[in-house]
């Protein structure tokens, strides 16, 4: 037994990497010593968004200084395929373009500078074709990566013709650029008898090392990919990692030398995939109280050239279209259309955000209609006894949102704030405030059922320290921390006697991607039955030892308490050893109780929710369409926290992510589908000056209902769609202006251009 009152689970303790992040000594893959044969990797990339490829003159390309090797799709040994599910993205362009940007060749290059001014030479011929880009272009074309979704209970239609009110309105919600600190990145090194080692800063190790071996046409056992940290991730490095550590490993191959491919910023943006965009179509009938009766909801995204992961992503959409409510008769509608652009990509929360704005705008645009308080309508509409069922047939069993979302009412002042704000509108000509309180609720688990398993491995060296590794990967959200916390508290030691060791595809195989939030839940599991295994067999061996039961066996505070004899713990390791006890162990864990039956989308995608809500108060400027954020609080549930600092970390840095995508960071495409926003001079994420000045987080104290790792829930997402909050009380600011004229048409995100346009039509009266 571990002796719980020795707490380093639960304890709010600094990330393992801290003092190196802050010192500049946590080494990322570009800080690896540089060997003198090492290669440096550039692609030349496509000038058209949709052709058909004619002709490629490279011969400027291999002349150019420091080019040592430069190939095309001919010289990939294996399948040209660096995509995670469909097989179709291509490592190199083969005979076609499907987006402006894409990679058509390799340089490899004595420096990186090289590498890319030699990719610049590449003459290419295209017989170019007119680019689907635009919704309507897809939609006329019936341009789709897959056939439309359709998720539905009872009859929506005719309980909207039925309902005292109705309205319909529309959407558009923006896409998002990822904007890790540290870029994509991979670095590979030949290893004996054509194997090969690659760093990848990847979300998901097995895949890169399942699609590198099938590229090189060589077994998964060649190729070993390891990863300690990455410079963040945010879902942009789940999948699309892959490309660069293929063009790594592709020159690794033909070479035999080292081969590094380091993105520039510019190019990052430009060649890998962003957040969906959404347009959501919604029409909504519903009583005198805002309760909704009936919802058709429409939505549809561009999802790029490629597959990629979006079939899950837009499952996810409308998987999060109810968030907190009970949507009674209802029909949601998914439209995947495929444009020629570079292929949406995971992002933080996986749809889950898009599908909970529509909802929320729903939420707002009724209580405009009515002219009640939009809470009082969020409030009206919540899952609750008898309305307990999502659109896809799940019981909400663990519905702690109405007593959540009362509580932060209550905490953050919610009424009071909201009658000083109509105070101050009604004395504020220029400047106008809004206040909102929105919920959040977030299925946990992968919605692909055999996605949610994880291993570990776990030594136990004769001196009493302990190495632990597992599938999950870090990448600033404190994976590994939380993990060693686990193993620590098994022992009963402290986290000092715990080291943390890279992710790696020979330690741990057949991992699934560090995403959809369970990266603790699942490896936490797994590094505890690891642990568990190693505990037994020492548990066993004392109680051999000293003659007790082992059920009297106590592990806490660095030493072993059995039959009225206290060991430190390296003693006991170091007995156990010479008894000639295995002390390593492999862990594993599969999330149990999920199925999913896609074909009708009903079933259990979830193990259980996370919950949040957030309360935000906005001003604007009504002559130039600026705003700020004066303050959040912020309630939200970490099941029992395995470490209350790192998980208000999260929810911090979630809240600004969101708040960055909801108001001012916009990706633009011009009409031939060239991104222009592709650095931060023109791509404007959140900066420290954005973060409001009152920021108040706080945790809601209580256990999973779900037996997993300490109780605890899983953080890293839900606190993204906190951020709704600040949308909605942007569209209230606006809408104070003229509340005659009900909820406002704002599209996201709420940059100062949208906000005025907003606002000139809130003057003219026309109703969203
Ligand atoms: N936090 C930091 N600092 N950096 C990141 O890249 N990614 C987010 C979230 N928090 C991310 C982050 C995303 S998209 C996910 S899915 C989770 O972390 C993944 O880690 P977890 O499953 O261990 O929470
Ligand atoms: Mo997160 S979008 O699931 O990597």
């Amino acid at each position: 037994m571990a002796d719980a009152s020795l707490s380093v689970v639960g304890a709010p303790l600094r990330h393992d990497s801290a003092h190196l992040h802050v010192a500049g000594q946590a080494r990322y893959i570009d800080d690896e010593p540089e060997t003198p044969d090492l290669l440096h990797l550039a692609f030349g990339t496509s000038t058209h968004a949709r052709a058909r490829i004619v002709a490629m003159d490279l011969d400027a390309v291999r002349a150019a200084p420091g080019v040592v090797a430069v190939y095309t799709a001919a010289d990939v040994p294996g399948a040209n395929d660096v995509s995670p599910v469909a097989g179709d993205d291509r490592l190199l362009a083969d005979g076609e373009v499907v987006w402006l940007g894409q990679p058509l060749f390799l340089v490899a290059a004595t420096s990186r500078r090289a590498a890319r001014q030699a990719a610049r030479l590449g003459r290419i011929d295209y017989d170019a074709q007119e680019p689907i880009l635009t919704v309507e272009q897809a939609r006329a074309a019936q341009s789709l990566i897959e056939p439309t979704q359709r998720m539905a209970r009872g009859d929506a239609v005719a309980a909207l013709a039925a309902a005292p009110h109705r309205l319909s309105g529309q959407l558009a919600m923006g896409g998002q650029d990822h904007f890790y600190l540290e870029g994509q990145i991979a670095l590979a090194r030949p290893l004996e008898d054509g194997q090969v080692h690659v760093l990848s800063s990847t979300q998901h190790p097995s895949e890169v090392q399942h699609l590198v071996a099938h590229m090189l046409g060589r077994s998964s056992a060649d190729v070993t990919v390891e990863v300690r940290r990455m410079g963040g991730a945010f879902g942009g490095k789940e999948s699309q990692a892959a490309l660069y550590a293929a063009a790594a490993a592709l020159v690794v191959h033909h070479t035999g030398r080292p081969a590094k491919f380091r993105a520039d910023r510019d190019d990052d943006m430009v060649q890998t995939g962003k957040r969906h965009d959404f347009v959501v179509d919604y029409e909504v009938g519903f009583d005198a109280e805002g309760r909704i009766a009936g919802l058709c909801l429409r939505l549809a995204s561009r999802c790029g050239a490629t597959v990629d992961l979006s079939p899950a992503i837009n499952d996810r959409a409308m998987f999060h279209a109810d968030n907190a409510y009970f949507l009674g008769d209802v029909e949601i509608v998914s439209e995947r259309l495929k444009t020629n652009m570079v292929s949406a990509t995971a992002f933080r929360g996986f749809g889950g955000p898009q599908g909970m704005l529509a909802i929320e705008r729903v939420m707002d645009a009724v209580a405009g209609h009515l002219g009640r308080d939009p809470l009082a309508v969020r409030v009206a509409n919540l899952y609750g006894p008898g309305r307990d069922v999502t659109p896809y047939g799940m019981v909400v069993a663990d519905n702690i949102a109405p007593d959540l979302i009362a509580r932060l009412r209550s905490d953050a002042r919610y009424d009071e704030r909201q009658a000083a704000v109509a105070r101050f509108n009604a004395e504020s000509a220029i400047l106008k405030k809004g206040l909102a309180l929105t919920p959040v609720k977030f299925g946990i688990s992968f919605t692909t059922t055999h996605l949610n398993q994880a291993g570990a491995l776990l030594h136990v060296y004769a001196d009493g320290s302990i190495q632990i590794n597992h599938g999950g990967t870090e990448m600033g959200q404190g994976l590994y921390t939380k993990v060693a916390q686990v193993v620590a508290q098994a022992f009963g030691v402290g986290l000092d006697q715990v080291r943390i060791t890279a992710t790696r595809t020979d330690k741990v195989p057949n991992t699934s991607a560090t995403a959809a939030s369970s990266g603790a839940d699942l490896n936490g599991m797994a590094a505890l039955d690891a642990a568990e295994t190693i505990r037994a067999r020492l548990a066993d061996f004392c109680a051999r030892t000293f003659g007790c039961e082992i059920d009297a066996v106590v592990f806490a505070g660095g030493e072993v308490q059995a039959g009225g004899e206290r060991m430190p713990w390296a003693t006991l390791c170091r007995r156990a050893h010479m008894a000639r006890i295995s002390l390593s162990a492999t862990g594993f864990y599969a999330t149990p109780d999920l199925h999913y039956d896609r074909a009708a989308h009903q079933g259990q995608p979830f193990y259980y929710f996370a919950y949040g809500a957030a309360l935000a108060e906005v001003v604007i400027d009504t002559l130039t369409g600026e705003h700020r954020v004066l303050a959040a609080d912020i309630l939200h549930d970490c099941g029992r926290s395995l470490n209350p600092a790192i998980d208000k970390g999260q929810i911090e840095g979630g809240f600004l992510q969101g708040q960055g995508w909801l108001t001012s960071e916009e990706l633009v495409w011009d009409a031939a589908g060239r991104l222009l926003t592709h650095a931060p001079s023109t791509y404007k994420i959140p900066t420290a000056n954005d973060r409001p000045d009152h920021l108040h987080v706080t945790l809601w104290d209580g256990a999973n209902h779900r037996p997993t790792i300490h109780r605890s829930k899983a953080v890293g997402e839900p606190p993204f769609m906190l951020a709704n909050a600040v949308f909605s009380a942007l569209g209230a600011a606006i809408a104070a202006t003229c509340p005659e004229a009900g909820w406002p048409m704002l599209d996201a995100p709420a940059t100062p251009e949208r906000i005025l346009a907003a606002l000139a039509r809130q003057r003219d009266g026309v109703r969203a």
